[in-house]
């Protein structure tokens, strides 16, 4: 016969197990980002982040790409969690792929201080990131897509991080696969988020080495179209400084279309890593061959491809719940 003992702590036993579950649950729900994060708490922050990028696209079409290019950078290291912004002489700033680089920090430090305005102490800069991000497509031309919120901001920036994760233009095509594999991203997000490239700039020292002596052959990469060559030496030539700017997607670079991808079938990419999409010879890219033809002759599915990667790569490791914390200036950790 069971004791009252024993049945009473059976009851306990189960009662316990149900508020653990119910724990559980709740702060999973807390831990998703969601379209209506800031609803009550910062209604208009949509349409205060919009004016600000169109101010800003105003007086520098450019700046689209370079905030588009940002939160790319920020999601790839650490997660989508603002630490690209931190001012560290060791923070990711200084790292090979964003010194000299990576711009529009004043244009979310202005963001962010309208946001302050309305809503104080609410929103997050890595939050602010993505909707700028979305914002600077759509007004390039682009497709529209609901931006995921509720981000938390990062206590550290992580320098190795960008210089191991983040992909670079030298780099094969089996190695940018692995660095989106690495954040959970696959070979659809390779190439439909290389279509990014189809605004903004590029320095020469970021494609110069397949113009002159591409890789020991006397040439330029044969890969790339000779008129373009030829351009492209004339802007890049061997004595000057490696900072003279082309257009990524050449003919085309402030509309956010799919461009692009009919410049790769023509040997019209800049970057090497833009061109190897097509036209290296490795197993890997029989996929994004295809998928490059594909989005040349349908737009439609490019730009639908596109915000869906986005949303992806916007969701890589966020900082949510009570993890992190809302900065207070998106250059630095609060005090
Ligand atoms: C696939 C691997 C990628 C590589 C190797 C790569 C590399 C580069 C390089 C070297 C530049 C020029 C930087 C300079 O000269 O200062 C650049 C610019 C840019 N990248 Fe990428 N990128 C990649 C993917 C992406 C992705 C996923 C996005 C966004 C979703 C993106 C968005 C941009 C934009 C918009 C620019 C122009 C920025 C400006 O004009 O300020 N890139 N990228
Ligand atoms: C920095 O990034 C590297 C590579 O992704 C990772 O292994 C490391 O844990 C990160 N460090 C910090 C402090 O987040
Ligand atoms: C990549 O992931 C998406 C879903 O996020 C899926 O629709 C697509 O088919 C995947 N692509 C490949 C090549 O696995
Ligand atoms: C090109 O590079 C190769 C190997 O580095 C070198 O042997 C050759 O002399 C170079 N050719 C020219 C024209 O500079």
């Amino acid at each position: 016969m069971k004791s009252s003992f024993t049945s009473s702590f059976n009851r306990l036993r189960r009662c316990f197990l149900l508020v653990i579950i119910l724990f559980a649950l709740s702060s999973d729900v807390k831990a998703q980002l969601s379209t209506d994060f800031y609803q009550q708490s910062c209604p208009n922050l949509l349409k205060i982040v919009r004016k600000e990028i169109q101010n800003a696209i105003k007086s520098e079409m450019r700046m689209a790409a370079s905030l588009l290019r940002l939160h790319f950078h920020d999601c790839f290291v650490n997660g989508c969690d603002a630490s690209i912004l931190l001012d560290l002489t060791d923070g990711e700033k200084s790292a090979f792929p964003n010194v000299n680089s990576a711009r529009g920090f004043e244009v979310i430090d202005a963001i962010k201080s309208s946001v302050e305005n309305s809503c104080s102490g609410v929103v997050s800069c890595a939050d602010i990131l993505a909707i700028a991000a979305r914002d600077s497509v759509v007004l390039s031309g682009g497709n529209s897509w609901k931006v995921l919120l509720g981000r938390r901001d990062g206590f550290v920036a992580n320098q190795t991080g960008a210089n191991v994760g983040l992909p670079s233009p030298f780099d094969a095509l089996d190695v940018i696969i692995s660095k989106f594999t690495n954040v959970g991203l696959n070979v659809t997000d390779v190439v439909s988020l290389s279509g990014a490239h189809t605004i903004g700039l590029a320095t020469c020292r970021t494609f110069s080495n397949r113009l002159f002596n591409f890789s020991g052959t006397g040439g330029p990469d044969s890969t790339l179209d000779s008129t373009m060559a030829t351009d492209l030496q004339n802007l890049c030539p061997v004595t000057s400084d490696g900072f003279n700017t082309a257009a990524l997607d050449r003919n085309s670079k402030d509309l956010f279309d799919n461009h692009y991808f009919q410049n790769l079938i023509n040997g019209k990419g800049l970057l090497g890593s833009d061109q190897i999409l097509f036209s290296s010879d490795g197993a890997e890219t029989t996929s994004t061959k295809s998928l490059v033809q594909s989005y040349s002759t349908n737009s439609n599915l490019f730009l639908t491809d596109f915000a869906n990667s986005m949303i992806k790569m916007g969701s890589i490791a966020p900082l949510t719940g009570s993890a992190g914390e809302v900065r207070k200036n998106c250059r630095v950790v609060n005090s």
